[in-house]
């Protein structure tokens, strides 16, 4: 391997800044660095594409006979709501059709996903090369860190987890609600597995907040004097772990929950039923 350059590039910023070793290289790893930056900008693109088409299209988004609603509709709270689909009653009136008719939260959970503390280092990463991987030098001159607009809008996830926190209570009343089908009585069938399962894993996420760890035993100068909270602070450190996981698994049950729901609403499917 040839001996790195030490010429100082022209910027003197950044990474090139006097106090910095003088290598002109953005990188010297030889490894395939570029390929989880990759791998994110990918799944994320696929992720924002699906979404926002569905968001729009106010079709195949509630099914009348199993009551499955899409967890992209929900709550859905205009009349131009199938009615049967409005849990929450009709808060607005007929909605142009630019606006998508879960507009109510859906800003607050793109806000909770985009400032979320992984999400931040996936698309930092990937997105905006700040910087694109470990010792990988990023393009950018000069770094201001999250101490400015737009990035400053990154210390408001505190309050994006709580709205987070009433929506998942929303998801879990749609799920809970799927049990009982237009013929009346208990039914159960493969949708209500779908949207359970969306569910659990929804509120997992949520609950392996950073914010929800710390708003769980943060600022705690004794644990042995707040026994409730160290045994939340406990569970949720242990969900926490896997919060990377687990932000990548509720994109995919996002999808796949309403993708379930357009082909079950649409009869392009049928609802495989276990009862009623
Ligand atoms: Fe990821 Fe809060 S840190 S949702």
């Amino acid at each position: 391997m040839s001996a790195p350059s030490t010429t100082t590039p022209e910027t003197g910023t950044g990474v090139f800044s006097k106090t910095r070793a003088r290598i002109s290289e953005r990188t010297l790893r030889t490894d395939r660095w570029w390929v989880p930056p990759l791998v994110t900008v990918l799944g994320l693109g696929a992720f924002v594409i699906y979404a926002t088409v569905r968001a729009f299209v106010r079709t195949a988004y509630w099914d009348d006979r199993y009551h499955y609603l899409s967890p992209f509709y929900s709550p859905c709270v205009s009349t131009s709501c199938e009615p049967d689909a409005q849990h929450f009653g009709a808060w607005f009136g007929a909605l142009p059709s630019f606006i998508p008719l879960g507009f109510l939260v859906l800003p607050f959970l793109l806000g909770f996903r985009l400032t979320c503390y992984y999400y931040r280092k996936a698309y930092y990463r990937a997105v905006w090369f700040s910087p694109p991987a470990c010792a990988v030098a990023e393009p950018h001159a000069k770094y201001t860190g999250e101490t400015r607009l737009p990035l400053i809008i990154q210390n408001a996830h505190r309050y994006f987890f709580y709205v987070a926190v009433v929506v998942s209570v929303i998801n879990t009343y749609d799920a809970i609600a799927a049990f009982h089908p237009r013929s009346g009585g208990f039914g159960f069938g493969l949708g209500n597995i779908v949207l359970l399962v969306n569910v659990i894993l929804l509120w997992a996420y949520t609950l392996s907040c950073h914010s929800c760890r710390h708003i769980a035993g943060g600022r705690l100068k004794n644990f042995s004097a707040h026994p409730t909270r160290y045994w939340f602070w406990t569970q949720v450190s242990k969900l926490n772990t896997r919060h990377m996981a687990l932000a990548w698994t509720t994109l995919g049950t996002l999808v796949l929950t309403d993708f379930y729901v357009m082909l079950v609403a649409s009869k392009t499917i049928s609802d495989l039923r276990f009862i009623n």
